[in-house]
C-alpha cells in the first residue's frame, strides 16, 4: 500500500491512529529511525518486509515501552536477562527470548526466539504507553543501505511510501542496538552496538561466542554486506589508500584527523577529540553525505577497537568493499 504523499512532524497522536489503523509510521529511537507496524498484526508486519523490500529470512525487533509488556509475549524471561533488561533499558540493548503465540512466524522468520528491545527515545516510548500492542520495526531504510539518523534521511528514501514520519530529531547514539542473545547464563553478542562488551560484561561476566559477519542467513542479523553506501567503499590505512587511487575523485572518511590530497573531493572527520560516542551518532550521517558526494569512490579507516568503537568498526567493515 502505497501513500502519494509522506507527512513528517511530531504529532504522537496522529502516529498512535495510523497505527491503529494498521498503517506503517516512522519512529525516532536512541539508535536509528524505525519502521515501525502493530507487531500482533501479520498484515502490518508483511507490509513491512514489502516496503523495505527485506527478505523475509530476516527477523525483526520487538519494541515495547516496558517489562510487564514483554511477559505477555514471551513464554519466560530468565533471570540474567532481566538484571540486562533493568541495567540497560530503555536503551540500546536488544534481547532473544522464547516468543509465544501474540508474535506472528513472519516477525521471528519462524525462529522460536524474539528480538526484544525498549528504545529510549521519549517520543515512542510514549507512543509504545499508548498503543495496546508492541511495535515491529526494522530500520527504517531499503534492505542493505545505511540506516537512517535523521527524519530527512527517512523522507529521502521511504518517501511516498508511508503516511507518516514522526520526527524525533538526530539519534542520539547513532549505531543500532546491540543484540544479546543467551547459551545457559553465558551473554552471546549476535550484533555489536550501542551498548559496549564492556558494559555487558560488568553486568553478566565473561561473554560467550561474538557472531562475526556472515554472508550466511542462518546467523541472523550477520549479513556480510550491509549498511553499504551505493559507492564502494575501500577500508584500510588512508595514506597506503590514497596513494593507491592516486588521480581518482575519491571522498573520505576519517576518525580523528582531516586528511589532505588533490583528488579529496568531499572528505568528513568523525570525531575531532577523538570521542567514539561523538563518532558513532555522526557515521552514517557522512557515510550518507559522502555517498551523495561527486566522488567515485569512498576511502575510510577504522577506529580504535574499544567500547563503541566496536560496532563502528563492524559497520565499516560490512559497508567495505571485500578483497581476496
Ligand atoms: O537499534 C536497533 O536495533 C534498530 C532500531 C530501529 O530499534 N533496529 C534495527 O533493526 O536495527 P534491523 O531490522 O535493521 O536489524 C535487526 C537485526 C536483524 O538483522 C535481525 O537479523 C536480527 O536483528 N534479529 C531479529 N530477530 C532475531 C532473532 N530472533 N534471532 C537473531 N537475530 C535476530
Ligand atoms: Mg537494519
Amino acid at each position: 500500500m502505497e501513500s502519494a504523499i509522506t507527512e513528517s512532524g511530531t504529532d504522537i497522536n496522529r502516529a498512535a491512529m495510523l497505527l491503529l489503523d494498521d498503517a506503517l509510521v516512522a519512529i525516532p529511537t536512541e539508535t536509528v529511525y524505525g519502521l515501525a507496524g502493530n507487531a500482533f498484526s501479520p498484515s502490518a508486519v508483511t507490509r513491512i518486509f514489502q516496503t523495505k523490500n527485506r527478505p523475509v529470512f530476516d527477523p525483526l525487533i520487538v519494541h515495547t515501552h516496558s517489562l510487564e509488556e514483554i511477559r505477555g509475549f514471551v513464554t519466560v524471561i530468565p533471570p540474567v536477562v532481566e538484571r540486562l533488561i533493568e541495567e540497560f533499558s530503555p536503551g540500546p540493548l536488544t534481547v532473544l527470548l522464547p516468543r509465544n503465540h501474540k508474535i506472528p512466524d513472519l516477525v521471528t522468520s519462524g525462529l522460536p526466539l524474539v528480538a526484544v528491545r525498549i528504545p529510549r527515545h521519549p517520543m515512542t516510548l510514549e507512543l509504545l504507553r499508548a498503543l495496546p500492542f508492541p511495535l515491529a520495526a526494522p530500520s527504517a531504510n531499503p534492505f542493505g543501505y545505511i540506516s537512517p539518523t535523521t527524519a530527512r534521511h527517512v523522507l529521502d528514501q521511504l518517501g511516498g511510501k508511508i503516511p507518516y514520519v514522526l520526527d524525533g530529531g538526530s539519534c542520539e547514539v547513532g549505531v543500532e542496538s546491540t543484540i544479546v542473545g543467551f547459551n545457559g547464563s553465558r551473554c552471546e553478542i549476535y550484533r555489536e552496538g550501542g551498548i559496549s562488551q564492556e558494559q555487558l560484561m560488568a553486568i553478566c561476566g565473561p561473554l560467550g561466542k561474538v557472531y562475526q559477519s556472515s554472508s550466511s542467513p542462518s546467523a541472523p542479523g550477520m549479513l556480510l554486506s550491509h549498511y553499504a553506501p551505493r559507492k564502494t567503499l575501500y577500508l584500510g590505512n588512508l595514506d597506503a589508500l590514497l596513494e593507491r587511487f592516486k588521480g581518482v575523485p575519491v571522498g573520505v572518511l576519517s576518525y580523528d584527523t582531516p586528511v589532505q590530497a588533490p583528488n579529496i573531493l568531499a572528505s568528513a572527520v568523525l570525531s575531532p577529540e577523538g570521542d567514539l560516542s561523538a563518532a558513532a551518532q555522526r557515521l552514517f550521517a557522512c557515510l550518507r553525505d559522502l555517498d551523495q558526494s561527486r566522488a567515485q569512490v569512498l576511502l575510510a579507516e577504522s577506529v580504535p577497537d574499544q567500547g563503541l568503537g566496536r560496532a563502528i568498526n563492524d559497520r565499516l567493515q560490512r559497508a567495505a568493499i571485500k578483497e581476496a
